[in-house]
């Protein structure tokens, strides 16, 4: 169903639409100082604060070393912490206990015991990064040049408590922003340095991302940490995932008039459940028939439509004349296609957004094509995010799409201004009358990446 026909619409279809309320983050690390001062009966040496982000191109490229154009969001996980001198990490989340966030008991572990598979839950992602941490300190395999500040010595150890403004499963990666946030806090307790500098934040991401992989089990490629710790407010980044160089991008919507909305559909989202490690997989295997060590390596330095149809032709070949291929055919050369013509509107975008004046109806049309793409192709949409994405640009939007890893969770659509609120009672009604979930709406604004609070 679609909301083209409005004629079975009542009057409560129209309900005002609820807006997520912008983050005081001062007040909440204020809330959550004193949190912690009751449950562990001493005050925290501070409070960190890590955003989301939104990925406005590049998804499902990260893994492949394509290039992605994230930027972090104002919302935020904080974390407060005290150091401890046993080598044991506590942690309490102020999060209630529902939905998908387990549970809000007291989590404990000694850091020496963390290890694949021993951490459940969200205390996962916790203890994760201080494992991380020691990981990358050593120079593990993904990022070669081991950076010793990282290294928690044997009696390091931690009391934390945590407390989330990002809205957790809407695809705004709340997961990064509550590992980055803990990786601030670890880095300053163990360094007595609040401000990490750049290779410092890469490293830190780094370990925030063996924590996802290695520890919490979920096979994602980088993006959300390298937005949540490298953003900068105002801009957008272009994160060469080859490498995880990034550029920065200072295209300000603003100064047309628009502005970046996002509509949490509130549908089911979860990448844990294996869709998204076996669109990763299918990925890789496109990557070995063509010979290659990732599907980046497919395409030239500056690709053009030209030389993506060129790697499908060539993939097309290479089956034909017997290659293996581990993975279902249809689908890996569906995804192949995804990525091929993802990481070539990455890149279309970046070139427009350094233009002084950038044409953002070519953006909007851009982010379509990239939805279209995430639905048909990469095959990750649900109906409410296609749905969403209609309404948006039924009611003026200049361009909408999926963010993130899909399956539920949010759409980000650039809007005119003064079409803002019209836009969220459309789609509010529209959801309503397809019998969805009530959505949420968030303005976005590009803001910076984690830092101390408090
Ligand atoms: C999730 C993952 C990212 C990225 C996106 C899709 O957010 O954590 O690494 O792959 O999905 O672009």
């Amino acid at each position: 169903m679609s909301c083209e026909l409005s004629e079975t619409a009542t009057p409560e279809d129209f309900a005002r639409p609820r807006w997520v309320a912008q983050p005081d983050v001062r007040e909440r690390a204020r809330r959550l100082s004193q949190k912690f001062e009751e449950a562990y009966g001493r005050a925290p040496v501070g409070v960190w604060a890590a955003p989301g982000r939104a990925n406005l191109m590049g998804e499902y490229v990260d893994f492949s070393g394509g290039m992605c154009l994230p930027f972090a969001h104002q919302y935020v996980t904080l974390t407060a912490a005290a150091p401890r001198e046993d080598g044991v990490l506590n942690a309490q989340s102020m999060q209630d206990a529902d939905e998908s966030v387990a549970d809000d008991r007291p989590q404990s572990t000694r850091i020496s015991a963390v290890a694949p598979g021993a951490v459940p839950g969200w205390f996962g992602y916790v203890a994760g990064v201080a494992w991380g941490m020691n990981r990358v300190a050593h120079g593990e395999s993904a990022h070669p040049v081991a950076v010793s500040e990282l290294e928690l010595a044997a009696d390091f150890g931690a009391d934390l408590m945590v407390d989330s403004t990002v809205p957790i499963g809407a695809g705004l990666a709340s997961s990064a922003a509550l590992e980055c946030s803990v990786a601030l806090a670890l880095f300053s307790l163990n360094t007595g340095r609040d401000h990490p500098d750049d290779p410092q934040r890469r490293a830190l991401a780094r370990a925030c991302i063996a924590a996802e992989n290695h520890i919490v089990g979920a096979n994602t490629g980088g993006l959300d940490q390298t937005a949540s710790l490298r953003s900068h407010a105002g801009e957008i980044l272009a994160l060469d995932c080859r490498d995880f160089d990034v550029a920065r991008l200072p295209a300000d919507p603003a100064l047309a008039g628009l502005t970046w909305l996002a509509v949490d559909t509130r549908a089911p989202h979860k990448l844990a459940d294996g869709q998204y490690s076996s669109r990763r997989a299918e990925c890789e295997a496109a990557a070995a028939v063509l010979g290659l060590p990732t599907l980046r390596d497919a395409l030239p330095e500056h690709p053009t439509p030209d030389d993506a149809a060129a790697v499908l032709a060539r993939f097309d070949r290479l089956l034909e004349s017997g290659a293996d291929l581990t993975e279902d055919r249809e689908k890996t050369r569906l995804r192949l296609r995804h990525s091929m013509t993802e990481m070539l509107r990455s890149v279309q975008i970046a070139h427009e957004m350094r233009s002084d004046a950038p044409n953002w109806s070519r953006v909007g049309r851009l982010l379509v094509e990239g939805h279209e793409s995430m639905r048909d192709d990469c095959q990750v949409t649900v109906p409410e995010l296609d749905i969403a994405v209609d309404e948006c640009l039924r009611a003026g939007a200049l361009g909408a799409k999926v963010v993130g890893g899909g399956f539920g969770g949010s759409v980000i659509a650039l809007v005119p201004l003064e079409s803002v609120a019209g836009l969220a009672a459309a789609v509010q009604s529209c959801f309503a009358r397809n019998g969805f979930r009530e959505p949420l709406f968030l303005t976005l604004q590009p803001s910076e990446a984690g830092r101390r609070v408090l």
